[in-house]
């Protein structure tokens, strides 16, 4: 990796300017010309150069998907939209983070600012921000054309609570607006974890059944994936794996770790209001991996051949064989590729190597 790699997602401005302004450093440049991986590997019914990309969140709209798939990044998801108009939490939205160690899953503390040294661990705290399918729609239908051969964009949506009666209608909603861009795969969060630690969505099982069934009865022809937040045991996650056996088509995890991001002085980093936000980078990297080797055994155990989209703390090659060697289809990097864009022409390289 470079030294003081310029991150193709500006920590420093704000989401409206990077949506304006970016993709920065290595993004807003044309890829080296590399060769590209002679086998592609089979992904539900499609052939994808390299089962690596970039998950739900850096990829603000067209132009950064485009940038991400001159890099060779061949699966990228188009960040969180919603049926509506939401601002973005004011600044900041990423600070660098210095646990000890790894991170527990039980909300640890720990100092977060703006030295961003490696290995990066990230808060990210957007409130999942979103423009209106006026302006999303076409150019999340502009990224999708961008895809070059082996190449796919995922869409990535969310409810919005109080939009509709119900959470799950509006789900269907955004999950119908998505797909008349033509994006060939879906992806509903259900676990953004700056809407409220306590209430994430994949946490209440029977809420996620009827999502799921809204989602697939509005759009019954797509491969749908769910994107899950960590969970602690087998026991904890067998009974939704089963409710919605048959129903979806695969999990990507994790999304975050929650942490309380503390100034040196002990206050709160992201603001008094925000005295919690997600994680990712190095110190999740732990959850993501026992994720996906859970959901690769209960996969077995259900006889269900989901796909699993492996997810935290990637940023080398020997981090992407990990996932795969733990059951991961697919594998991807936020922080990891926002540090170091070249990072998937380095694992093609590595691996054609
Ligand atoms: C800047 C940023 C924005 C994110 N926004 C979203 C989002 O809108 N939707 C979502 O499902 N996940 C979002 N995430 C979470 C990532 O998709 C991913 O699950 C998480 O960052 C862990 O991967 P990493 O360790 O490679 O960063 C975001 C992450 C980052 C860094």
């Amino acid at each position: 990796m470079q030294n003081n790699p310029t991150p193709f997602y500006n920590p420093l401005l704000s989401y409206e300017e990077n949506y304006q302004h970016g993709p920065f450093g290595d993004f807003s440049n044309a890829a080296p010309s590399t060769e590209q991986n002679k086998e592609t590997e089979r992904f539900l019914n499609l052939e994808v150069n390299l089962p690596f990309g970039i998950p739900a969140g850096p990829l603000l709209n067209a132009n950064f998907i485009k940038a991400a798939f001159n890099h060779g990044f061949d699966l990228c998801v188009y960040k969180t939209v919603r049926t509506r108009a939401q601002a973005s939490h004011p600044l900041p939205n990423v600070l660098s983070i210095h646990p000890a160690g790894q991170l527990s899953a039980n909300i640890d503390t720990v100092l977060a600012d703006t030295n961003y040294t490696m290995p990066l661990s990230i808060t990210n705290s957007f409130g999942v921000p979103s423009y209106n399918p006026d302006i999303w729609q076409p150019d999340l239908a502009d990224a999708v054309n961008a895809a070059q051969t082996g190449q796919y964009v995922i869409g990535s949506f969310q409810g919005t609570a109080g939009n509709e009666s119900c959470i799950e209608k509006d789900y269907a909603r955004a999950a119908r607006l998505v797909d008349e861009t033509t994006v060939p795969i879906l992806e509903a969060n259900l676990s953004c974890p700056n809407e409220g630690v306590n209430k994430l969505l994949c946490f209440d099982f029977n809420k996620v059944e009827r999502i799921a069934k809204e989602i697939k009865n509005a759009v019954p022809d797509k491969p749908l994936f769910l994107k899950l937040s960590y969970f602690a045991d087998d026991n904890a996650i067998f009974p939704l794996l089963s409710k919605l056996d048959g129903i979806v088509d695969g999990y990507s995890t994790i999304n975050t770790l929650s942490a309380r991001p503390v100034t040196a002085n002990g206050e709160p980093a992201l603001g008094l209001d925000r005295p919690t936000g997600g994680v990712c980078g190095e110190a999740i990297r732990w959850a993501g991996l026992e994720m996906v080797d859970r959901l690769a055994r209960l996969r077995t155990r259900l006889n269900n051949h989901f796909a699993i989209i492996g997810v935290g703390g990637v940023s080398s090659t020997a981090h992407y064989q990990a996932y795969r060697s733990a059951g991961a289809d697919v594998v991807m990097s936020a922080t990891g590729a926002m540090w170091n864009p070249q990072l998937a022409l380095e694992i093609k390289s590595n691996l054609n190597g």
